[in-house]
């Protein structure tokens, strides 16, 4: 069979986040695809880690240090992409935080505002600045990296999940809006992937033998797997999709 339909060829896709985890594999699946690169997260070692990863496959890197709350870093990310490219074919919005856990009424104002400026005004504001980019070149594909935690409630992370299914109505307002103009939107909500990100979760035995009780496939995910979704979601195989929250959760049902 031609697979061709999942070639990035000629393609260049902006990943946030990408230093490490998730990000770091769609970045390199991405990259195997045939994109050039622009990759951003808060730590210039980190992003030159992965570009030396990547190297071997003859794409460009372009490492742009970035805080997902800095309106002015975003602003560069999107400037510095766009000197460097001329265009943007691709954004996938992946950086997020989670740095506190616990109940909805003992959770501080700080730690929501953290959690919300970086997880849904991050996204909502990248996805603004890259979008007026994509709206004048009429064609174009973001994927958001949300969570099964923003379709469903998860125990402790109430800003978390509250910030997930902001960013899941902000795929579907966007796709709704920057449909006509031949850019695609869609988001990919994963439940537990193997990342430092949620450590505590996959190596804690008692809980994951709990949430294999509801997990038909017994497992948690890699960021493999979660970076070839992304592939599938910008490729032409999705072509007729927007607005669209791709859950991976194993086939859980809570
Ligand atoms: N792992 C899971 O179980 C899971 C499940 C569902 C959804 N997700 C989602 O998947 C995405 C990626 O998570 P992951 O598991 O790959 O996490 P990870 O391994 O901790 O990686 C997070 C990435 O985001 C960057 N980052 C963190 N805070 C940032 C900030 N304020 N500004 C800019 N960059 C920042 C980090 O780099 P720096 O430290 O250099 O900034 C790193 O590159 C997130 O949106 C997360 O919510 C993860």
């Amino acid at each position: 069979m031609d697979c061709s339909f999942l070639s990035m060829e000629g393609k260049v896709a902006l990943v946030t986040g990408a230093s490490r985890g998730i990000g770091k594999e769609i970045a390199k699946v991405f990259a195997d695809a045939g994109a050039d690169l622009a990759i951003a997260s808060r730590k210039l070692e980190g992003l030159e880690a992965v570009a030396e990863e990547i190297k071997p496959s003859g794409k460009k890197v372009l490492c742009v240090p970035t805080h997902a709350k800095k309106m002015e870093d975003l602003e560069n990310l999107v400037s510095k992409t766009m000197d460097t490219y001329g265009r943007i074919d691709v954004l996938v919005n992946n950086a997020a935080t989670n740095p506190g856990m616990g109940l909805v009424v003992d959770t501080e104002e700080s730690l929501y505002d953290q959690i919300i400026d970086t997880n849904l005004k991050g996204y909502f504001m990248l996805s603004k600045m890259v979008g007026k980019v994509m709206q004048k070149q009429k064609t174009g594909n973001i994927v958001n990296v949300s969570s099964a935690g923003g379709v469903s409630p998860a125990e402790g992370l109430g800003p978390y999940c509250i910030s997930k299914a902001g960013i899941n109505m902000l795929t579907k307002q966007m796709a709704m809006e920057l449909g006509p103009f031949n850019i695609r939107v869609n988001a990919i909500a994963p439940r537990v992937v193997k990342t430092g990100f949620s450590k505590a979760l996959w190596t804690n035995d008692k809980l994951m033998e709990q949430e294999f009780k509801f997990t038909p496939l017994k497992c948690v995910a890699t960021p493999q797997e979660i970076a070839q979704a992304a592939l599938f979601l910008v490729s032409s195989a999705t072509n007729y999709m927007t607005g669209h929250v791709l859950v991976m959760n194993g086939g859980a049902f809570f």
